[in-house]
């Protein structure tokens, strides 16, 4: 079983480059399947969820080639418009190629993805655009197949600013005869991207950055080149590390523009956080971070607002701050799973709905505990850098689905980190 030893109660420091976005790549990956050439992609994470997605899209008939962290993407021919089922249930994302094969087959099967530790994470709204393009949807017993004679540009509502749902949309319409108009799209910079990565590639997207995205379908698309732009979630991942253990570091290639949420909320725990100064703004953060945080009240919420995927990492930093903090979590139902852990390690929190109440103390004590998803894997490997004695994390290898390699990222900031098994 994977498992992760950290021992903490030590300052981080140190400089790292972040890894390409997991959640930028991934749409990416799936719009490759929209043109008939190839498409070229640099800074890709070699993370296990870029992996799954390669097969996916092999298995539809492209030609891949991965280079470190160069990927070329063949989608010249495409045989298949079924999503093999084990990919489902491995990768929730995978529903992000049902888009691309309706915009280049006009049909796609898939199933469920299913839900998670946090959360039911349905597809209605995925499946609604679809139809709002006149794709015929079919659900039987968990299986999904969508087909279109033709798709035809329309107009498409969401109630809530799904990310996938914004992308399957803008997959879905490209190539669909007409305009369409995505009213209520997310606004996530994973969003802007891949619209940037489809007008590159011949698609005719604009609005882009607004929560109004208007499409006219275009007849073909071609191949490009494109650079993944840095995860920001990552590089908050780290920040929020260094908030929690104290210390200080550099994220280079940490986009700043697109963290501001994630910084006001560091410098309110008490962290310096600024650009890299004297460089252009996009070349990195630095952060410094002296005695306990401070506390705050917290709430995640859609793009710009407080990214979710940050929350469980912030529980590890408010489990030390001076005083009592409160988390609520407006984007997942379920997505407080690593507190139980976070407990285990002396951390004292109420979870009260969708609110976590955070009574901060001086030190978390090292312990044995288990990653229950991604996000919340990591957290505890920040609240193992600010613990005293040594933790075990067990069940590692979710945090591997998104992050490079988080031992080596956090032992080039001087964390006493490593992997313990294969
Ligand atoms: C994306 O998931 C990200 N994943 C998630 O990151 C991230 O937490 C999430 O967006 C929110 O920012 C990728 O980009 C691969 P949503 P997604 O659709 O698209 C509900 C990580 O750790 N909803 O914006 O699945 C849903 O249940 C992952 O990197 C519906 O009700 O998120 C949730 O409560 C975790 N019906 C809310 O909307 C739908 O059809 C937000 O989900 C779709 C979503």
């Amino acid at each position: 079983m994977s498992e992760i030893r950290v021992c903490g109660y030590r300052p981080l420091s140190g400089e790292i480059k972040i890894q390409g976005s997991k959640n930028g790549v991934l749409p990416m990956l799936a719009a490759s399947i929209l043109q008939k050439g190839t498409v070229q992609f640099t800074n890709v994470p070699i993370i296990q969820d870029v992996a799954c997605m390669v097969g996916i899209l092999e298995f539809m008939g492209c030609r891949c080639r991965l280079e470190g962290s160069r990927l070329s993407v063949d989608a010249s021919e495409i045989e298949h418009t079924q999503i093999p089922k084990e990919d489902v249930g491995k990768m929730r994302s995978s529903i992000l190629v049902m888009g691309a094969l309706l915009g280049r087959k006009k049909r796609a099967v898939t199933w469920y993805p299913g839900g998670c530790t946090i959360g039911s994470r349905p597809i209605d709204l995925h499946l609604k655009a679809f139809s709002c393009l006149g794709v015929q949807v079919k659900e039987e017993e968990g299986r999904v197949e969508a087909f279109a004679d033709t798709l035809n540009g329309s107009r498409i509502v969401f109630p809530f600013p799904s990310v996938g749902a914004t992308e399957n949309a803008l997959l879905a319409a490209v190539l669909a005869e007409g305009e369409t108009e995505i009213s209520g799209a997310a606004k996530e910079p994973e969003i802007e991207s891949l619209c940037r990565f489809l007008n590159q590639m011949g698609a005719d997207i604009r609005g882009i950055g607004s929560g109004r995205l208007r499409i006219r379908g275009v007849k073909e698309l071609h191949g490009t080149e494109f650079e993944v732009p840095g995860d920001r979630i990552a590089a908050g991942t780290y920040l929020i590390a260094v908030a929690a253990a104290g210390g200080e570091a550099g994220i280079l290639n940490a986009p700043w523009e697109d963290m501001q949420e994630v910084v006001q909320v560091l410098r309110a725990v008490g962290a310096t956080v600024e650009p890299f100064s004297g460089k252009p703004k996009r070349a990195g953060i630095e952060i410094k971070m002296k005695g306990r945080p401070k506390a705050i009240h917290l709430a995640t919420g859609p793009y710009p607002e407080f990214p979710t995927d940050l929350q469980s990492p912030m529980l590890a930093v408010l489990t030390r701050a001076e005083g009592t903090s409160i988390i609520e979590e407006r984007v997942f139902e379920a997505r407080f799973k690593t507190v139980g852990e976070l407990w285990k390690m002396g951390a004292q929190i109420e979870i009260m709905g969708n609110r976590a109440v955070i009574y901060g103390k001086n030190r978390l004590r090292g312990t044995d505990v288990k990653a229950w998803d991604l996000r919340g894997g990591a957290a505890l490997a920040a609240a193992a850098l600010a613990a005293q004695g040594e933790t075990r994390i067990s069940d590692c290898i979710y945090i591997e689905r998104g992050y490079e390699d988080i031992c080596r990222d956090l032992r080039c900031l001087n964390g006493a980190i490593e992997r313990l098994s294969p």
